[in-house]
């Protein structure tokens, strides 16, 4: 072979997305943390809507989608960059602010793609200790060095489902330099019910221009097959996104789901309800488990640490029984581990029930 990639591509192993079946027919996906109730109708409809007129490039700054985005959240739509999926913005951010020799910082069960869109630019990623599965910033801010360009937060963060508070995140802001960006990664924040956490992120990003938040309508909308997300950051940061993304990253279809999906309050209601009512469920029946570790979480899923190997293939095939895939958490370090999204009633009450059988 003549062609070569850059080295340091060849060397990033690729994101592995959740299990959509396993030779079972009519499997229930729990593996992907998508909303167990679907797409709001109002969404559904506009997207169907666009199907007559699909001859037309999108709207490539997508600007009735961002100037809903800015009602629905008081915040500037000048300062709002729409991505396929939150995924496209994280890898925008990483190729605008980091390069070769250069180091992304993220905790050590951070979402995957952070050190693979940090590879992709031939940068490090740092993996921080966390304490109990959850983000610890003391160990973040000592981590930072000459190279740190970014900072990676998901908040409450995928795999664990551990959340940083109002507190926490104030503290992170305040000690970290600003010339490093902060992304505070809000895929999950819909879900979150929590009184102490950091709702009012967008309104950092207007006192910190070095603040970048990250939404997505992959997971509480229902929209993931759309791949359509989007960032609020300093007019500074917007920019230079607009002029690397690509000019028709999302697609019509995507801006029309979305637009109507923020405005379908009772979809998004009766989603919060139905993910809060199972956590609760999963917290009364196995927080004080003896036979596994159930973390507490803040998102659409919970992740179980089966303890040891035994137990994880036990605990698979329990769940295979029922034909219910859960995702297995080995690249994230968690060798023992499962994380299962919160499904549909019967779909949980069928979790549940196999996990019962555990001892
Ligand atoms: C923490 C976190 N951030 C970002 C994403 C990417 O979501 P999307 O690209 O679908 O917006 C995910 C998806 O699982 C996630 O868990």
């Amino acid at each position: 072979m003549n062609i070569t990639a850059k080295k340091y591509l060849e060397d990033i192993v690729s994101y592995k997305p959740g299990k959509a079946k396993i030779g079972l027919d009519n499997a229930i996906k729990l593996s992907a943390n998508e909303n167990a109730l679907g797409a709001s109708p109002k969404a559904i409809k506009a997207y169907q809507n666009l199907s007559n007129n699909l001859s037309t490039y999108p709207d490539g700054s997508a600007s009735e989608l961002r100037n809903s985005l800015a009602k629905k959240n008081d915040i500037d739509p000048d300062k709002i960059v729409c991505g396929a999926g939150s995924d496209e913005l994280i890898a925008l951010i990483t190729h605008a602010f980091c390069g070769e020799g250069d180091e992304i910082i993220y905790s050590q069960h951070g979402f995957l793609m952070y050190p693979i869109s940090a590879k992709k630019v031939g940068a490090t990623a740092i993996k921080v200790a966390e304490t109990n599965l959850k983000t610890n910033i003391d160990n973040i801010l000592a981590a930072i060095s000459s190279k740190t360009k970014i900072i990676f937060i998901a908040n409450p963060n995928n795999p664990t489902g551990t959340y940083l508070n109002k507190d926490e995140i104030n503290k992170l802001i305040a000690q970290v330099p600003s010339n490093i960006i902060i992304v505070l990664d809000h895929a999950y924040e819909e879900f979150v019910t929590e009184k102490d956490y950091p709702k009012n992120s967008l309104k950092l990003v207007e006192q910190n221009e070095n603040l970048v938040v990250t939404r997505t309508f992959s997971k509480i909308y229902g929209l993931a097959s759309l791949r359509i997300g989007w960032c609020y950051s300093s007019q500074y940061v917007a920019d230079i996104l607009n002029k690397i993304r690509g000019p028709f990253n999302v697609s019509s279809p995507a801006q029309n789901a979305a637009i109507s999906a923020i405005n379908d309050d009772e979809f998004l209601e009766l989603s919060i309800l139905h993910n809060k009512k199972w956590l609760k469920i999963y917290e009364e029946e196995f927080l004080n488990a003896t036979q596994f570790n159930l973390t507490k979480s803040a998102a659409n899923f919970i992740l179980i640490d089966f303890l040891d190997k035994q137990k994880l293939v036990k605990a698979n095939q329990l769940l295979a029984e029922r034909k219910i895939i859960a995702r297995e958490m080995g690249a994230y370090g968690l060798e023992n581990s499962l994380r299962i999204t919160i499904g549909k009633d019967l779909e949980n009450k069928m979790v549940i029930e196999q996990l019962k059988k555990i001892y």
